[in-house]
């Protein structure tokens, strides 16, 4: 089965107008979630946030079932939080770290899991590890076997930087992780809605994803992911009335369930916008989105790269809808205006938001092209011909 392109056009509004290709900064959403959103607030306005939230009740709960489809988990194994960050943050501070333990990372961490890292390695003594690269600039997962050492109490890995076009070999680590028994915290945050991503194939034991990127979902929504045998031994770093129950003798109860690193209030019409989204891509087909997205980039890069003065920087054996570029002459802030200037959306990927990557490379920043299976050849010829423009 291959993408409808014609039909993911007419149903996203803002397709014929400008050429977005900042799909890994914020993807167009699709109708069918900006209607149930709207409707959703129209709901909340015309009888009350609560009234209305119960009378949806349904739907609010739909989202863990798809969601949970979507990553090949169970329900009670999802939160759903306001962000990537947030999600991560609540498995990451749910473990306990002492002096001497090592948290192994990759150089394609991003920034707001690398900080974490670091405030509670500075605070305990244990230590963040970088594993080297393999020749294609992936994580040598043969290095990271030999690292999985009993001083090893997780592995972060981004599974698709936000930086660049690589996609991280995340099944082999994870049976590398699985064999030594060692936690796979995988940030998916730039993955889920643009490839199949199934945690059990991959052998991750927790997951952190992002609504608004190529899930296409609303902005303030993501989800964690924690494998139900994991999940009871993580106590959550905050808790809420949600997160546990206070009981008569003034002793609390957290939950059994993942809900236990979600809090009480939440924006429940973005919720409910955040399972359309995940049934849409479903609808649509992770494998179908996978091949069309890549065949996509690859012909970007192809063609900025035949273009006199600018350079593709993307790394990997497996590539991703994330197209990264440098334009001699150009500092890339004026690249990305000037695109801007001509309808055609990209972002602005600097080296504080992955510092192990860029440092490296000696890398300041790199203009971010992203494309969706929504995108068409004529997002592809704006972007080219404005560039060629400058
Ligand atoms: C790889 C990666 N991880 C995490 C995040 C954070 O996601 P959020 O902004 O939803 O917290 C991003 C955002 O760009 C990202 O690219």
């Amino acid at each position: 089965m291959s993408v409808d392109v014609a039909r993911a056009r007419a149903d996203t509004p803002g397709a014929e107008t400008v050429a977005h290709l900042n799909n890994a900064g914020a993807a167009l959403p699709p109708r069918p979630v900006l209607d149930a959103v709207v409707e959703h607030l129209r709901r909340e306005a015309a009888i009350g946030g609560y009234e209305a939230a119960a009378e949806r009740q349904d739907r609010a709960e739909h989202t863990y079932d798809a969601v949970a489809r979507l990553i090949g988990a169970e329900r009670d194994e999802v939160a759903i939080v306001e962000n990537a960050t947030r999600a991560w943050d609540m498995a990451f501070y749910s473990l306990r770290l002492q002096a001497g333990d090592r948290i192994l990372t990759t150089n394609a961490e991003y920034a707001s899991n690398y900080i974490p890292m670091r405030q509670v390695a500075d605070r305990t003594g244990a230590a963040v590890v970088v594993v080297p690269d393999d020749e294609h600039g992936q994580v040598d997962v043969d290095r990271l076997t030999a690292m999985l050492d009993e001083r090893v109490k997780l592995v972060s890995l981004v599974h698709v930087p936000s930086q660049g076009g690589l996609v991280q070999p995340a099944a082999a680590v994870g049976a590398a992780c699985r064999a030594a028994g060692v936690p796979l915290l995988l940030d998916a945050c730039q993955s889920v809605g643009q490839m199949p991503v199934d945690v059990g194939e991959i052998g991750c034991d927790m997951l952190s994803a992002t609504g608004r990127k190529f899930l296409r979902g609303p902005r303030g929504t993501g989800f964690l992911y924690v494998r139900r045998g994991l999940i009871e031994s993580l106590e959550p770093p905050l808790l809420d009335l949600h997160a546990a129950e206070w009981q008569p003798d003034g002793s609390y109860r957290i939950r059994p369930d993942a809900r236990r690193f979600e809090n009480w209030e939440c924006n429940v019409a973005t919720k409910i916008g955040l399972g359309v989204a995940a049934d849409y891509a479903l609808g649509v087909g992770l494998e179908a989105i996978r091949e069309r997205v890549r065949a996509l980039a690859g012909e970007l890069r192809e063609r900025l790269a035949a273009l006199p003065g600018v350079t593709v920087h993307d790394l990997g054996a497996e590539r991703s809808a994330i197209v990264t570029f440098a334009v001699d002459g150009h500092p890339t802030a004026e690249v990305v205006a000037a695109l801007r200037e001509r309808g055609v959306n990209t972002s602005l990927s600097p080296a504080a938001y992955a510092r192990l990557d860029f440092g490296r490379r000696g890398l300041a920043d790199l203009v971010r092209a992203s494309v969706h299976y929504y995108n068409d050849l004529g997002d592809l010829d704006r972007l080219v011909d404005a560039v060629e423009a400058l």
